[in-house]
C-alpha cells in the first residue's frame, strides 16, 4: 500500500500467541505444541529493507474503531477470519475503521461450495495434534453474508486462487467491498 502511495499504512498483529483466540479449555496444549517464534520480527527486518514507514500496531482486530486507530480510506486483511473465532464481530470492527474500500482475502471451501448448501460455513475446530488454529471455513457466498451483516455494501468477488503453503494448497477467495455511507461522505 505504502509502495502504491498511501500517506499513512498501519498494520496490525496481536503481540504474541497467546493472544490468539485459542479455544479457552485447550490454550495450555495448543500453546506448548506451537513452535517458539517472537511475532514483529519480520515485520521489522521488511521495514528496514524498504525504508519503509509503516507503523506496526498491536492490537487484536476486535478492537479496531475510529478512537483506537482512525478510520482509512482503505483496508486489507487476508487469513485471518479462519483463525478467529468470532469472525463476525471481526468484520464488524473492520467496518468501523473503513472509509471507503475493503478487500478481505481468506481461505474458502470448494468442497462446502458444491454442495446444496452453499452458502453454509464448516466447523472445524481442529484439535489433532494441535497444529495449526482454524475455526471456521466458509463458502464465498457465506463471507459475502458476513460482510453484509457486517453493513458492508457493494460487495464484489474479485479473485480465488490457490494459496501454496509448504504443506498444501489452500483455495482463497477475494471480495471487495464498501463502507458506502462514509465513501460517499
Ligand atoms: C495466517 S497469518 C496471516 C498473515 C497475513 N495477513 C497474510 O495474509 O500473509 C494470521 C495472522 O493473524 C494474526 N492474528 C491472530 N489473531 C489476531 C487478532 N485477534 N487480531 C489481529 N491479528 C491476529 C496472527 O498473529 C498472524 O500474524
Amino acid at each position: 500500500m505504502e509502495k502504491r502511495g498511501a500517506a499513512e499504512v498501519i498494520g496490525i498483529d496481536v503481540n504474541s500467541l497467546a493472544d490468539c483466540d485459542y479455544p479457552r479449555n485447550f490454550k495450555t496444549e495448543y500453546l506448548s505444541a506451537q513452535p517458539r517464534t517472537v511475532k514483529g520480527l519480520g515485520f521489522a527486518y521488511a521495514r528496514r529493507a524498504l525504508r519503509s514507514r509503516v507503523q506496526r500496531r498491536i492490537l487484536s482486530v476486535y478492537d479496531l474503531s475510529p478512537q483506537t486507530v482512525g478510520t482509512f480510506d482503505f483496508v486489507f486483511m487476508s487469513d485471518l477470519l479462519l483463525h478467529l473465532r468470532e469472525p463476525l464481530r471481526a468484520l464488524e470492527a473492520i467496518w468501523s475503521v473503513t472509509g471507503g474500500d475493503a478487500i478481505i482475502a481468506d481461505a474458502y471451501d470448494p468442497a462446502l461450495e458444491a454442495t446444496d448448501e452453499p452458502g453454509a460455513i464448516r466447523f472445524i475446530g481442529v484439535l489433532d495434534g494441535y497444529s495449526g488454529l482454524h475455526w471456521w471455513l466458509p463458502t464465498p457466498s457465506a463471507l459475502r453474508a458476513l460482510l453484509t451483516i457486517a453493513r458492508f455494501e457493494d460487495i464484489e468477488e474479485i479473485s480465488r486462487f490457490e494459496l501454496q503453503t509448504r504443506s498444501r494448497a489452500v483455495p482463497k477467495v477475494v471480495l471487495r467491498a464498501r463502507h458506502e455511507a462514509r465513501d460517499m461522505a
